[in-house]
């Protein structure tokens, strides 16, 4: 337990840094502090009798002291428009929005900061997850069928290089074209959680003892696994290009494929055969700890994909010279191609009926989910009547982290536990 009476006795925490801080010079080159590359002239003694290292004639310290003293603020603040009026909510906007986007508040999308609290809520961690029954089941050569055998190799083979596809997605492309910081603050949070997802999916080919090489490189290895990927890939170029700005109507609109390409399709559509599949396994009592993992990250999958859905529909409300008829029907054909690409995934992955289901069952399952993403954003349904044949699924998406679906323990998170001062 941390108590302030320690640093009254001990010495204190920075005495033991012994790591030299960069020297001006150095300090200079970089682009992110134009402020303190002004030349250092003080020639003033230092005023401690510490004797701080000696840098080309000055201390350490006066160095940083004077670049202090004569810092020019203006470059680094152009942008923010110093006087301007403060922010109005109504001036905010999903994209090309001009307000200050440093400024959290006032809120505008309270669904974006809610799902952030929810997101924050709902934290894991893989580790939490025992996975000593699966490691055994594993290494029974009469534990788990072929079939199941080969489940489990594909589920881990796209999902652990799709959540960094997902990741990669969120930082490099749509981080920045998205100019509202509450749904920032999500996407924020969202990169974290597809970052454990990834950890997670490692940390069950670990405990496996699975070959990595063989995994990890399905993506690229597995025609079935492969076009998934390549085709979530096409959609995330344009807009991770540096130069793509957002703003005119081939931009925007260039910016919805993305989102709808990976809020919809990517985390909307791809992983859900692999998902009803692992968990299916798990209602089975096999592979429950790899299976309790799957329902964890369903779970905040579930979330991302509800806040892509608003992002999305509040994009096309604030825009709507953007969702024209051709556009409309193009966004209907990717989620038709996304459907299409996982009944192939499907079928691939269930040559024959296995764990209660097969790939005419998937199929049906797909078309009731592609249905559902599009009415989800304003389109008309493409297969009338379909029906989910795994109605359990849906539970265990809504499912609170206490109320665990196999019922196996679980560890309270604690943020506090693993501090060492
Ligand atoms: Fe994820
Ligand atoms: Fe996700």
């Amino acid at each position: 337990m941390l108590s302030w009476d320690d640093f009254d006795t001990k010495p204190q925490q920075s005495d033991k840094v012994t790591e030299p801080r960069p020297a001006p010079e150095a300090r200079a080159k970089s682009t992110h502090e134009p402020s303190t590359s002004r030349p250092v002239e003080a020639t003033t003694p230092p005023a401690s009798s510490a004797s701080p290292a000696v840098q080309g004639g000055a201390t350490a310290v006066e160095a940083a002291r004077a670049a202090v003293a004569t810092m020019d603020p203006a470059p680094g603040l152009e942008e923010l428009e110093m006087g301007a009026a403060r922010i109005q909510v109504d001036e905010k906007r999903i994209i090309n929005c001009r307000a200050d986007l440093n400024q959290l508040v006032p809120f505008k999308y309270d669904w974006a900061w809610q799902k952030y609290l929810d997101g924050c809520a709902n934290h894991w961690m893989p580790q939490e997850i025992n996975m000593n029954k699966d490691v055994s089941m594993w290494k029974d050569p009469n534990g788990l069928t072929g079939d199941e055998r080969r489940i489990v190799m594909y589920s881990l083979g796209y999902f652990s290089t799709a959540d960094s596809l997902v990741a990669n997605n969120l930082v490099l492309a749509i981080y920045r074209h998205i100019t509202n910081p509450e749904c920032r603050q999500y996407l924020l949070r969202q990169s974290f959680e597809e970052a454990i997802h990834t950890h997670a999916y490692q940390y069950c080919v670990e405990s496996l003892g699975m070959d990595e090489g063989e995994v990890f490189n399905m993506y690229r290895e597995v025609p079935s696994v492969a076009k998934k990927a390549a085709w979530s890939l096409s959609h995330t170029q344009a807009i991770g290009d540096p130069n793509f700005k957002t703003g005119t109507v081939e931009t925007d609109q260039e910016l919805l494929r993305n989102l709808i390409a990976f809020y919809a399709v990517t985390e909307g559509i791809f992983f859900y055969c692999g998902f009803s599949q692992i968990l299916s396994m798990g209602r089975r009592n096999k592979m429950t700890g790899v299976a309790e993992q799957f329902q964890y990250i369903l779970r905040d999958e579930s979330m991302h994909l509800n806040f892509g859905i608003d992002v999305i529909n509040q994009i096309k409300l604030e825009n709507p010279h953007l969702w024209t008829a051709t556009f409309q029907q193009e966004v209907t054909q990717m989620i038709l191609e996304g459907m299409e690409l996982e009944v192939a995934y499907a079928r691939d992955t269930m040559p024959r009926g296995v764990l209660g289901m097969n790939a005419n069952m998937m199929e049906e399952y797909l078309h009731f989910i592609a249905n559902r993403r599009l009415s989800q954003l304003g389109l008309k349904e493409q297969f009338p009547g379909a029906q989910n044949p795994f109605p359990w699924m849906s539970e265990i998406m809504d499912l609170r982290k206490e109320k665990n679906f196999f019922e196996t323990r679980v560890i309270e998170y604690q943020t506090g536990g693993a501090l060492v001062w």
